[in-house]
């Protein structure tokens, strides 16, 4: 049993009306905590209160509020002060993927370093104090990504958005650490999940991802265990690839490689030697 979650505890999950944000909060419903979701997309409302009620929420409320709007997340973490008495668990999810360009031709870099960084900023250093404050055994989930960790490339913007969150995470869970030991941070890094996030003009769930349930459940047993980074694996790449993906990516700058050398022509045999490796 996590002691921030339980009944009289409460839980606002950014993105909380979607793919892992609402996996994650129906799990905090099953808990029997107070469940804040809060979205932009206020059309999935409906459905995610009557799932999070039906899942054992003692109190649902969602509210619709961007993220990377500063003095609306202010606004929210006021209301539910005055509603619940402070949240005791945040996750900061909110994310978007509308692709990008290294010269942003398609305009999309400000959106997503806003809202994919600076939205989960804005939510841990809102929430954050008053749970320093309160002294109750609090949890500060961030959502990241693996392509904020071995930064593929297609997509820039996003990878430095995540690489930011990640930076974020593991430094506020640091500072937590040495002020604020009943404050715990976690950093969630999902493998691919079949969300609306990924789900393009797909109506079935490719056969290589996992769900927002698997997902959720798979967090719920690291945050048992304490773990900050919370790395899933899918049904197509296990822990040990990751392990070696990152070992790589890290190995670039020690063994003085090109960047991204995965993908480089003239190195393509060797990462492929190291993943055989032992
Ligand atoms: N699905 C994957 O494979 C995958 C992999 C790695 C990381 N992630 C990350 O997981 C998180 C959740 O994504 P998901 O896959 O569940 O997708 P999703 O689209 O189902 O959920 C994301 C939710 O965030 C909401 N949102 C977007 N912008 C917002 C804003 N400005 N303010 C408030 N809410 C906003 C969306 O409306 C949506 O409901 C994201 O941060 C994403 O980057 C997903």
């Amino acid at each position: 049993m996590i002691e921030s979650m339980g009944p009289g505890r409460t839980a606002v999950v950014t993105g909380g009306a979607s793919g892992i944000g609402l996996a994650s909060a129906t799990r905090f419903a099953a808990a029997g905590m107070n469940v804040v979701v809060v979205d932009w997309r206020d059309e999935l409302f409906g459905a995610a209160e009557q799932g999070l009620r039906a899942a054992g929420a003692a109190e649902v409320m969602c509210r619709k509020v961007d993220v990377s709007d500063r003095a609306a997340v202010t606004a929210l973490e006021a209301e539910v002060t005055e509603a619940f008495g402070g949240a005791d668990l945040i996750m900061c999810n909110a994310g978007i993927q509308p692709g990008s360009d290294i010269f942003d031709d398609k305009g999309t870099w400000a959106q997503i370093l806003a809202v994919n960084l600076g939205g989960v900023v804005n939510t841990a250093q809102v929430f954050g104090p008053g749970m320093v404050a309160r002294g109750r055994p609090a949890t500060i989930i961030v959502t990241g990504s693996k392509q904020g960790i071995t930064t593929p490339p297609g997509d820039p913007a996003y990878n430095t958005a995540k690489a930011g969150v990640k930076a974020f995470a593991e430094a506020l869970a640091h500072e937590m650490r040495n002020s604020a030991p009943h404050v715990s941070v976690h950093l969630l890094i999902p493998g691919f999940v079949f969300t609306d996030l990924t789900r393009h003009d797909r109506t079935e769930k490719p056969s290589g991802a996992w769900t927002p349930e698997q997902t959720a459940d798979f967090m719920m047993t690291s945050l048992e265990r304490g773990d900050f980074y919370i790395l899933c694996p899918d049904n197509d790449v296990d822990r040990a690839t990751d392990e070696k993906r990152m070992a790589w990516a890290v190995g670039d700058i020690i063994e003085n490689r090109p960047p991204l050398s995965r993908w480089h022509p003239d190195y393509g045999d060797a990462f492929a030697e190291f993943l055989k490796s032992g």
